[in-house]
């Protein structure tokens, strides 16, 4: 276990029962209501160095959402939850050097574990290591594939000041292919000094009132959650959020690249308060078409937020043509059972248009107004959704740096234009109305 000489760890441990069994359907619901878990264990571990004093020190509630394949060949669903039986071998205090660890193996061959990372000022979990057995039959009833699964995971928790304990009721989770992790009413504290667990506690985002308002909070239905953050204290002003990564997608026709954007994305939802929330490029992925006079692009961020973009081509002249971006849809779903929080789509768009063979460049932010709650806020926008030759953007024509600078011109510029045609008009007309009068007088 130590490595080290001076650690010898004495763990203690002791596992809670919580609440009794209900339906899977309604836990599912409540865990988007922020409460309402049920036959789940706390799971309290107690980290001591070689003086006894407390180094690391964790309480949680956890629990796993499973997909695997079963001897008929199709997936199934199951949950994994702790057992009464919870040990904790393994764990880690840490050091300068050395990441902390906690670890915990539970009922019939499943752990879970994540190490701590410090740095002067801060610690910070780095990856969650989490192994099912598929072996455990009264989890896994019918396996296809019998034995340990592993998978390993980047922590989404935040730095938290060193001295400072993390806490967070709301739930966080954790999402890779197969798996879900879900984790509520955490307390945590890595390198503790002093055997003394910190009086000022770190919240996560989602536990600040600012965004979890004491009753359940009628926007937790839509964040995508990111909630381990070490947030300070609430401000008044909503919190102003970071601009989104630039995600880069590209869709694939045979295995030839037939359209390709990069762009960062940040949903505007509004409904009590608005709730901006940023699209992660590392857990979205593209999907859609591409034709020869529409193509699709579909965004699919977590299984939670779905955004569809349709481009189509138009002629301007008999030998000119050019395509634009006509319509986006965007589909909040619960994450936990697909269902439909929120759908809102607009197709009367006429932006983004550049001509065929060409490609869409727009670094400065850009809105599209999608319905009255729902706004894409686009970044760092570069786009081709037709004829991509060899995986790479054609030539770019931008949007202009600003744009109304150069509408001004062009509205006086039609607007003049018109007023000619009219006076020519209207002097024809004229003409041939004096001529007609005088035919007839
Ligand atoms: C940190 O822990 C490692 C492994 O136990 C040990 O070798 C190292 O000397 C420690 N470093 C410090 C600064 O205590
Ligand atoms: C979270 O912990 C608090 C007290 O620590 C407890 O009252 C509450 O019931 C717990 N929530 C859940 C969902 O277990
Ligand atoms: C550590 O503390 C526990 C009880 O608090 C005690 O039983 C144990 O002997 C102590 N160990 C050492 C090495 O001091
Ligand atoms: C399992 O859950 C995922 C979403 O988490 C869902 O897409 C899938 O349809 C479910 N499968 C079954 C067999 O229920
Ligand atoms: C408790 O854990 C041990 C070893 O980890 C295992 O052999 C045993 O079956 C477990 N008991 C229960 C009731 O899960
Ligand atoms: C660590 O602390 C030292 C001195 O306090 C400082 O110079 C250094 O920049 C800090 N390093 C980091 C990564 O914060
Ligand atoms: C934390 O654990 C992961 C997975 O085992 C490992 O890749 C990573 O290097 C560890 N981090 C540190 C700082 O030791
Ligand atoms: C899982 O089951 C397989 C076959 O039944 C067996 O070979 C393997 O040793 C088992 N592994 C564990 C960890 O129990
Ligand atoms: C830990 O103890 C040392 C010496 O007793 C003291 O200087 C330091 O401030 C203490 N740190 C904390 C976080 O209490
Ligand atoms: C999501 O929140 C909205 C607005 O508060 C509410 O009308 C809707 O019923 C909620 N949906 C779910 C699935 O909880
Ligand atoms: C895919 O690419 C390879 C060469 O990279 C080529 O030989 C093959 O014909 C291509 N297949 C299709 C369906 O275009
Ligand atoms: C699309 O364009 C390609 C190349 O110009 C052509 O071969 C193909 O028939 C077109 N497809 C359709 C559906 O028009």
């Amino acid at each position: 276990m130590a490595k080290g000489g001076w650690r010898s760890l004495l763990l203690s441990a002791r596992t809670v029962s919580m609440g009794s069994r209900r339906a899977f359907a309604r836990l599912l619901f409540l865990l988007l209501s922020t409460s309402g878990f049920f036959q789940s264990y706390a799971v309290e571990v107690d980290v001591k160095d070689g003086a006894n004093a407390t180094c690391l020190y964790a309480n949680w509630m956890m629990r796993f959402l499973i997909t695997y394949e079963t001897n008929s060949s199709d997936y199934r669903n199951t949950t994994l939850n702790l057992s009464s039986n919870v040990t904790h071998d393994g764990s880690v205090c840490g050091n300068d050097t050395q990441a902390a660890l906690l670890a915990v193996q539970f009922g019939e061959g499943h752990s879970w574990s994540v190490n701590f990372t410090k740095t002067n000022e801060t610690y910070q979990g780095d990856f969650i290591t989490f192994t099912y057995n598929t072996n455990d039959t009264t989890v896994f009833p019918d396996a296809k594939r019998k034995g340990p699964v592993t998978i390993v995971v980047r922590d989404t928790m935040q730095p938290v000041q060193l001295n400072n304990v993390f806490v967070c009721h709301n739930a966080d989770f954790l999402e890779t292919e197969s798996v879900t992790q879900i984790f509520w009413n955490v307390t945590v504290q890595a390198f503790v000094q002093n055997g003394t667990i910190g009086k000022k506690e770190s919240r996560c985002r989602a536990d600040t009132p600012t965004s979890a308002p004491t009753v359940p909070p009628t926007i937790a239905n839509v964040t995508t959650a990111s909630p381990t953050t070490a947030s300070p204290a609430p401000t008044t002003a909503p919190k102003p959020v970071e601009n989104p990564e630039t995600g880069n997608y590209s869709l694939k026709s045979g295995n030839k690249t037939c359209l390709l954007a990069n762009v960062g994305l940040q949903l505007n939802v509004s409904q009590d308060k608005p709730l901006l929330v940023n699209i992660n490029p590392k857990t979205t992925s593209a999907d859609g078409a591409c034709g020869n006079t529409t193509a699709i692009l579909k965004l699919n961020d977590r299984n939670s937020t779905l955004i569809g973009f349709t481009f189509v081509v138009k002629n301007v002249s008999t030998t000119a043509q050019k395509f634009y971006l006509k319509e986006v849809n965007v589909t909040l779903l619960n994450r936990l059972n697909g269902s439909v929080i929120s759908n809102a789509d607009n197709s009367n768009f006429s932006k983004w248009d550049a001509f065929l063979g060409t490609s869409y460049m727009c670094q400065k932010e850009q809105t599209l107004e999608i319905s009255d709650s729902i706004q894409i806020h686009t970044f760092n926008l570069w786009i081709q959704p037709f004829l991509v030759e060899e995986n790479k953007f054609s030539t770019a024509q931008e949007c202009s740096l600003d744009d109304d600078d150069i509408l001004i011109p062009i509205v006086v510029g039609a607007a003049l234009a018109g007023l000619i045609a009219i006076i020519v008009l209207a002097y024809i007309i004229g003409r041939r109305k004096s001529y007609a009068g005088y035919q007839t007088l």
